[in-house]
């Protein structure tokens, strides 16, 4: 197998953050148990070329009510080469910061025309493109104050199942970043900008959109730090 350089701790999330009692019960309270790799676990999707830009704007013909984003990158390795037919699933909240699912309890209405998920695979490039709203931000409503800044969530397959990486990432320049304790939940400033889209065009004509970009690395000292 590969080596690679680790990551710095600094450089990814905290395992506990104060303030937000989830982060006690995800992380494991016993030292982990190694499992022999197999070839199930070497192994990952294959063969998944093909699929051109994902469009959540409109799942069902009808545009979904609010900023039409466009959000595009690169999926790496440590060294910058590309994640070729990696796996991204995407979900995120409507425009109004609505999911849907049985626990969001948030009093904001669910967009008939926006269910807020997809899937893609990234092409030779190792590169992903789709087209989507900007999300709302939302509350987290048993915390009594803090509310969640905009943001979408990604999971990435790269070249075996057992590479399952989960993060979120967020837009520049929203106030509700300064206060988030996911994204806050990293320490180092600079690491925690990796996990912010970058503005890149606007487009106009057949679709007036913002655009955003981000990259992921998956590991070593430059990796995308994962928010779950
Ligand atoms: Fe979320």
């Amino acid at each position: 197998m590969k080596d690679y350089s680790l990551y710095d701790d600094r450089s990814q999330m905290l395992h506990y953050i104060d303030r937000y009692p989830k982060s006690f019960t995800r992380t494991p309270a016993e030292p982990l148990i190694e499992r022999p790799l197999t070839l199930t676990e070497r192994t990952g999707p294959v063969g998944l070329f093909g699929c051109g830009p994902l469009n959540l704007a409109a799942p069902k013909g009808v545009r979904a009510t609010g900023q039409l984003i466009t959000v595009k990158g690169r999926v790496m390795d440590e060294d910058g080469s590309p994640i070729r037919g990696a796996v991204i699933e995407l979900w995120q909240a409507n425009s109004a910061g609505k999911y849907i699912h049985a626990m969001d309890n948030h009093q904001a209405p669910i967009d008939p025309n926006f269910t807020g998920e997809g899937r893609l695979v990234t092409n030779e490039e190792g590169e992903y493109e789709f087209f989507s709203i900007k999300p709302g931000a939302y509350p987290v409503l048993e915390s009594g104050w803090w509310w969640r800044p905009p943001h979408i969530h990604f999971s990435i397959f790269g070249v075996s199942w057992m590479d399952r990486y989960v993060t979120q990432i967020f837009f520049p320049g929203e106030p509700l970043n300064e206060t988030d304790l996911l994204l806050n939940g990293v320490p180092d400033k600079e690491t925690r900008n990796r996990l912010i889209f970058d503005f890149t065009d606007t487009t106009m004509g057949e679709i007036n959109s913002i655009g955003y970009k981000r990259d992921f690395v998956l590991r070593g000292h430059r990796r995308t730090p994962e928010v779950d």
